[in-house]
């Protein structure tokens, strides 16, 4: 595996490539990343990454100064994983001077759920994923499930900006206790971290009484939320969302084929906040 530092050296080493699959990351890899390359591998070749810890997504009081740095062990798993080339570049390369041209993503879909929690977020994630699909130019772009609502954003970034790459979603990887994996299990004591799967039985749960006929959705979601406090858990929301645009559902109360739904949960255990989400079927 090649790695590049500069947008030059990767536009050199990607030209004359038709086909490019890109899985962009933030590094400190873990199986769920791994799974994206398969997916990016299967899709098209050359398969690409890029690990770029994007301060424009962190607010002040986030982890960007701690966020787990492992180059030497990632660029292990990813050769591992079949990439080809890895664009790796130092800040001031990305943005070269403060970044003030930014992507505004609409608010209905980035102020809400994960955007109220963290302002500006969903601002931060959009500018540098238009900058690295700019610099990468790959026909397919992979990116999970376990951050649902960054996946339906960076959807609706390249329909709406008329982008020439197609988003791929890729499923979330999970322990054999559910837990999603993700970077930040990283920072969880071992009884956090045998506590943690609560928050995906939680959504198991609603997902469970949706498909049996629950009606009062409101209700399963404080349920969830008082569970989660009950357990020491810090709970931002549990909420039952249309898995289209993450709003609220047209009928709730009522799971129908023609509105698929969604489950997403956001609680900090200790001082590591967690995500999950379930997609809910309707047997349609
Ligand atoms: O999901 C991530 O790791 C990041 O949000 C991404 C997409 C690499 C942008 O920094």
């Amino acid at each position: 595996m090649r790695v590049v530092r500069s947008i030059a050296e990767l536009r050199l080493a990607l030209a004359g490539t038709a086909r490019v699959s890109f899985v962009p990351t933030m590094g400190n890899l873990h199986d769920g990343h791994l799974s994206l390359l398969s997916l990016a591998a299967q899709a098209a070749s050359p398969v690409v990454s890029s690990i770029f810890i994007n301060r424009l997504q962190f607010s002040p009081s986030e982890d960007f100064d701690t966020y787990p740095r492992t180059f030497e062990r990632d660029c292990e798993l990813l050769e591992g994983a079949g990439c080809e080339l890895l664009f790796a570049p130092p800040e001031f390369e990305l943005y070269p001077q403060p970044q003030s041209y930014t992507v505004q993503p609409p608010a209905a879909l980035a102020n809400i759920l994960e955007g109220q929690f963290r302002p500006g977020f969903f601002t931060g994630v959009c500018t540098v994923v238009l900058k690295l699909l700019n610099c990468v130019g790959p026909c397919v772009a992979v990116f999970g499930k376990k951050d649902y609502q960054q996946l339906l954003v960076v959807r609706e970034m390249v329909r709406q900006l008329a982008l020439l790459v197609e988003i791929v979603a890729g499923e979330t990887t999970r322990a054999a206790d559910g837990l999603a994996l993700s970077s930040r299990n990283g920072y969880l004591n071992a009884a956090q971290r045998s506590e943690a799967p609560a928050l995906i039985a939680e959504l198991r749960r609603i997902a469970a009484a949706v498909q049996a006929g629950a009606g009062d959705w409101p209700a399963l979601e404080a349920a969830a939320l008082q569970t989660l406090e009950r357990r020491g858990w810090r709970p931002n929301y549990v909420a039952i969302r249309r898995q289209t645009d993450l709003g609220i559902p047209h009928a709730p109360g009522k799971i129908s084929g023609k509105e698929p739904l969604v489950v997403l949960g956001a609680a900090t255990l200790g001082a590591t906040r967690l995500i999950d989400n379930l997609e809910i079927p309707t047997g349609a």
